[in-house]
């Protein structure tokens, strides 16, 4: 059976990488890697490449940045010549960037049955371009892969069958549990000269956070505050620089003693980054999800999550874009005082095999 898998933007190498290596190694299937090229960067896109031991993908489709329209066109025209050319059995597609409700959409229109990885998450905030690409790729998709039982509900609420939903677990997790030690050996806190459990960890890209000034302001100067207490690192991605340097924003950065801005680092410092932060703050899906996993204090810049198993049984608090709210969280978690949380069900590393015998029972009924 040929299984299109598609990769797009960052946070989809991590997710695709495990379950393609489990289909890949059984003689059943035959996976095919496209990527779109949504992101293109190389510490956006090759280098993850090359730390997860993903191949070259089989078609690169270059589509890169563009408005919503624009990028998500661009993806659908690309990646049906694919189709056409491939006549695969079935379209994998992850999580909920422009790439993955493209490719769905092309799939399905073409009659290719589609299965969506991190299926049924909701922050049911239509403001979020990620959720307007959570609700269509659910809606087509013919196997629905939840990470925990909230998108099960979820997707039920929505009218979709049962019959489809399946409660596989964290892709992502696979990821992190295969590399965490090999991340351990990272040198990236002696190059930034970090004492471990002795900084905090910084991440930001929404559009909400990022692109409005007077929300990133209010983030900027909670930090200005923290800065003074504990030495802070992020690691920036290029839609928040470009507002940084849009918006004159750099002096408040320049100014702060602490605070180190660089550029994004590859996936292996990232995640010891993560392991050895005092605490995160951040925007991210993916990462409110990897510090529960690690057990590390995580702030959500943000007034909703998709993902509110992380803040029922996981380390995760949402501070919205409140600036004492921001400072008030960081104080107590230097005080000590913080949640431990647990790790949520099926989070365990195997969600890959669990993918590959859905695929199984697929196409044997
Ligand atoms: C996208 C996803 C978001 C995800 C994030 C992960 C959508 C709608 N959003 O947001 O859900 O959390 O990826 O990182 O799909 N850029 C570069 N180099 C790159 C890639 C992007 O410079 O390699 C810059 C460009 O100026 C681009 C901007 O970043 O316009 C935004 O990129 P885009 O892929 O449109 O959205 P993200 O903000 O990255
Ligand atoms: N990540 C990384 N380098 C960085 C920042 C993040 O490797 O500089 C990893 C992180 O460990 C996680 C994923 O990227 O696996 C999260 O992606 P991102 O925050 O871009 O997307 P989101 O999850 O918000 O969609």
């Amino acid at each position: 059976m040929k299984i299109v898998m598609v990769v797009g933007a960052r946070p989809n190498y991590m997710k695709i990488a495990p379950v393609y290596f489990a289909i890949a190694k059984d003689s059943y299937f035959e996976p095919i890697l496209v990527h779109t090229g949504q992101h293109y960067d190389n510490n956006m896109s090759h280098i993850f490449f090359e730390e997860l031991g993903l191949p070259k993908p089989d078609k690169y489709l270059g589509v890169g940045s563009g408005n919503h329209g624009e990028q998500t066109a661009k993806v659908m025209i690309a990646f049906e010549k694919v189709l056409f050319d491939e006549k695969p059995d079935l379209v994998m597609v992850a999580g909920d960037v422009n790439s993955t409700a493209a490719c769905a959409i092309d799939a399905v229109k073409l009659h290719i049955p589609v299965a969506h990885l991190e299926a049924g998450l909701r922050s049911f905030d239509r403001k979020m371009p990620e959720e307007i690409n959570r609700i269509v790729t659910d809606v087509i998709s013919d196997i629905l892969l939840t990470p925990s039982l909230d998108g099960n509900r979820n997707l039920q609420k929505e009218g979709i069958h049962k019959e489809k939903i399946f409660f596989v677990g964290n892709a992502m997790i696979d990821s992190l549990k295969k590399y965490e030690s090999i991340a351990d050996d990272s040198p990236i806190l002696e190059k930034l000269n970090l004492i471990s459990k002795n900084y905090g960890l910084i991440t930001l890209h929404r559009p909400r956070n990022v692109d409005i000034k007077n929300n990133f302001e209010k983030i900027i100067s909670a930090f200005e505050y923290i800065d003074k207490e504990l030495p802070l690192i992020y690691p920036i991605h290029p839609r928040a620089l470009k507002q940084i340097q849009r918006f004159g924003l750099n002096n408040r950065f320049d100014q702060m003693k602490n605070f180190q801005l660089i550029s994004p680092v590859g996936y292996l410092d990232f995640l010891k980054l993560q392991k050895n932060a005092k605490l995160v703050m951040t925007d991210s899906g993916g990462i409110q999800e990897e510090t529960t996993v690690l057990g590390i204090p995580c702030l959500t810049i943000r007034e909703n999550t998709e993902r509110p198993i992380t803040i029922t049984q996981g380390t995760n608090v949402l501070v919205g874009l409140d600036t004492e709210k921001i400072i008030s969280e960081t104080e107590k978690i230097l005080s000590g005082n913080w949640k431990h949380g647990k790790i949520p069900q099926y989070w365990d590393g195997k969600t890959a095999e669990r993918v590959k015998n859905v695929f199984k029972t697929f196409f044997m009924n």
